[in-house]
């Protein structure tokens, strides 16, 4: 098999390699990532590794050969995007131009070389919804358009009508998942990540800026438990057409992780709580809870997360230190 993964040299993309690279059937994973917000140093671990072919370009640029690799390969996963809340709100309109524009560039090849593709997508598209967990068959509830931060939810949305609609239209073999909270080892903070930001603080013993109340909950999925999903995926005629969540369905409040990373990490840090508006914009919306039902991926592939929020705050910072 040979993969090709945009946005290879990211978080995920770079564990992903790893894992399909060590699989005797693979044959060859190629990248291509313009390093906007992925790095060499997460494929540093297989950059000798012969069947790797790196290629530094923007997937949105016309001379970006897109069409030459996705002939070559047999799977596509297609991860290239503009990523994290505090990048989102700085740059709207860069974050929609990825996005879609990106993910046409992609989709179209995979259409014209008849190629697997699986696009990753996102929770935030659930938006301001009010369920205890969400299923893929709720309707959506996003926010209105004078907040940037729903660029991100809309831009990922459209990916994923384009992907369902040229699934009916030219039988692509299109898979969308949709991530929820994906941590674990290498996840920068920079782009506002919750957990490596609060671990960086907790190791250094500085405060941990909680924002608002502390009272919102999410679930966090290991990156390892994500990219044992998207091998699975690979091969799997059955997801074709279709939409699936990736995540844990263990929740826990922002404060009471913070709390927890300080207990774990054996930290001094004091928990500071910072308004929405400070450390956003004004009128940052966010949502109060997030989790997934993930009954859907279990049924196809029986998988759901095995890695413990303790085992990832323990890999998150041994790798920072
Ligand atoms: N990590 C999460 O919790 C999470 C949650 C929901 C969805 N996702 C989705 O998963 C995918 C991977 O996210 P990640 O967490 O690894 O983030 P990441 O920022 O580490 O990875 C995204 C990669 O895409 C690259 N990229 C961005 N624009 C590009 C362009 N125009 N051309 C080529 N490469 C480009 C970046 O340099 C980066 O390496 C993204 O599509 C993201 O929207 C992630």
């Amino acid at each position: 098999m040979k993969y090709l993964i945009t946005g290879g040299a990211g978080f995920i993309g770079g564990h992903l390699a790893q894992l399909l690279l060590n699989d005797s059937v693979c044959e060859k994973v190629i990248v291509i990532d313009d390093l906007s917000t992925g790095s060499f140093d997460n494929l540093k671990l297989i950059a000798d590794d012969p069947k790797l072919e790196v290629v530094i370009s923007d997937i949105t640029d016309p001379k970006c050969d897109l069409r030459k690799y996705v002939k070559e390969v047999d799977c596509i996963y297609h991860l290239a995007a503009a990523v994290g809340v505090e990048l989102v709100v700085r740059e709207p309109g860069r974050t929609i131009h990825t996005n879609v524009h990106g993910t046409e560039n992609v989709l179209k090849a995979a259409v014209e070389f008849d190629k697997r593709i699986i696009v990753a997508s996102t929770s935030e598209v659930y938006g301001k919804s009010n369920h205890e967990f969400f299923s893929e068959n709720d309707d959506l509830l996003i926010g209105n358009p004078i907040h940037s931060r729903w660029s991100y939810a809309c831009s990922k949305l459209l990916d994923e009508f384009y992907t369902l609609a040229y699934c009916k239209s030219h039988r692509l073999r299109g898979t969308v998942v949709r991530f929820f909270n994906t941590v674990g080892p290498r996840q920068t903070g920079q782009y506002g990540m919750v957990i490596p930001r609060f671990v960086k603080s907790a190791l250094a013993n500085k405060d941990i800026h909680v924002y608002g109340d502390g009272s919102q909950t999410r679930c966090f999925c290991h990156v390892f438990d994500t990219i044992r999903a998207l091998k699975a995926l690979a091969d799997n005629k059955e997801s074709f057409g279709g939409i699936y969540n990736i995540g844990s369905q263990r929740k826990i409040s922002i404060l009471e992780l913070a709390e927890l990373i300080i207990k774990e990490l054996k930290s001094e840090s004091k928990i500071k709580f910072i308004p929405y508006e400070e450390a956003y914009e004004a009128g940052f919306e966010d949502m109060m809870h997030r989790a997934p039902d993930t009954s859907k991926i279990n049924e196809l592939i029986r998988w759901r997360a095995e890695h413990s929020l303790e085992k990832i705050i323990c890999d998150v910072a041994e790798a920072m230190k």
